[in-house]
């Protein structure tokens, strides 16, 4: 059921129940982070391995000792810049969070989500939210209720319905390495702005072998539909020509010589804030139409158009 009353997620909640909830990046699959019973439907309803840990959401920075030990100054000042908002900081982790949660590792992923609804849940309950996207394994993430509703329909109970995300991407993972700060997944928070509190960052996000972050995977966000992505659009126009092609661009083209089947603009004025907010629902209806290719454009290099890189790249990947 999608729903507006926040009372009704803090009965589900309580009750050891799975609540999709609303957060400015993409929606998230909750539940008690205290209780390792109700941790596990995640997992279960995801079809998420074990070895891919959640992160858990709480109401402030005030609220870091109760998860987290050990807290470098640097990631104190971090939380207390970004914080409510889309930084996940991977810190050594309380007695208190249960090993499925951060999969046996000893440390834990924590942020502070931006979004009204979802703050005054967590300041209505006693205990944090771990919450991995709401969507299958190796999935595009949900930025709105449907697309929830889409890929769960009646196996979570609850969706509390927060409206489109606004910044419609994922955290970016921030990790410390030595006590210096290291990016393991691109996210909506740029680099640049995490760089411009710490200095020059390492970015880490790429590792075949063992992710730290699965974010990481070299295949993820994938749609059902083949994907491609080119700097090239219309070298693969032609290579595609006579099928059913999909496109997604940053801005509109005029200039099309192959007939499409549908293009996706992800910001009129090539702006890359719209077009991170609009990326993965873009992303949901060109596989909703039975194409035989999407073909996506690569976004500049610079601030959120790496992190939609990155997505992109992630999605074509075999
Ligand atoms: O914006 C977001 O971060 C959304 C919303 C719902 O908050 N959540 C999200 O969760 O993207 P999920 O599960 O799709 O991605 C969590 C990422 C995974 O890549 C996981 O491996 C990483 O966080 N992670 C969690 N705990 C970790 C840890 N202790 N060390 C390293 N990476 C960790
Ligand atoms: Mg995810």
């Amino acid at each position: 059921m999608i729903t507006k009353r926040i009372e009704a997620a803090i009965e589900a909640l309580t009750n050891g129940e799975l609540v999709a909830i609303p957060t400015e990046t993409v929606y998230g699959l909750a539940a008690n982070a205290f209780s390792e019973q109700a941790v596990k439907k995640i997992f279960e309803l995801k079809k998420r391995p074990l070895y891919n840990p959640l992160i858990v959401h709480i109401k402030s920075v005030d609220d870091l000792p109760l998860v987290a030990r050990d807290i470098p100054e640097e990631a104190l000042q971090l939380a207390r810049a970004f914080w409510p908002g889309p930084l996940t900081l991977i810190l050594k982790k309380q007695k208190s969070i249960p090993d499925i949660v951060t999969s046996g590792k000893d440390t834990v992923a924590v942020r502070v989500p931006d979004h009204s609804l979802t703050l005054s849940l967590l300041n209505k309950i006693p205990f944090p939210l771990a919450a991995p996207s709401a969507n299958p394994f190796g999935s595009v993430s949900p930025t709105s209720a449907a697309h929830v509703q889409q890929y769960f329909g009646g196996e979570v109970s609850l969706v509390l319905d927060g409206g489109p995300c606004e910044k419609g991407i994922e955290s970016t993972i921030v990790g410390f390495e030595d006590n210096l700060p290291v990016i393991y997944r691109l996210g909506s928070l740029p680099a640049e702005e995490i760089e411009e509190k710490t200095g020059a960052l390492t970015i880490k996000n790429y590792d075949r072998k063992a992710p730290v972050a699965p974010g990481m995977l070299n295949k993820h966000y994938s749609p059902k539909t083949a994907f491609r992505l080119t700097r090239d659009v219309d070298t693969l126009l032609e290579e595609f020509a006579g099928q059913k092609i999909g496109l997604l661009l940053l801005t509109e083209r005029n200039d099309l010589r192959h007939a499409i089947a549908h293009q996706e603009i992800l910001s009129a004025t090539g702006n890359l804030t719209e077009a991170a907010r609009n990326l993965y629902a873009a992303m949901h209806r060109l596989d909703a139409l039975n194409l035989n290719i999407i073909i996506a454009e690569r976004m500049p290099e610079t601030g959120l158009g790496s992190t939609i890189n990155d997505k992109l790249s992630r999605a074509a990947a075999e």
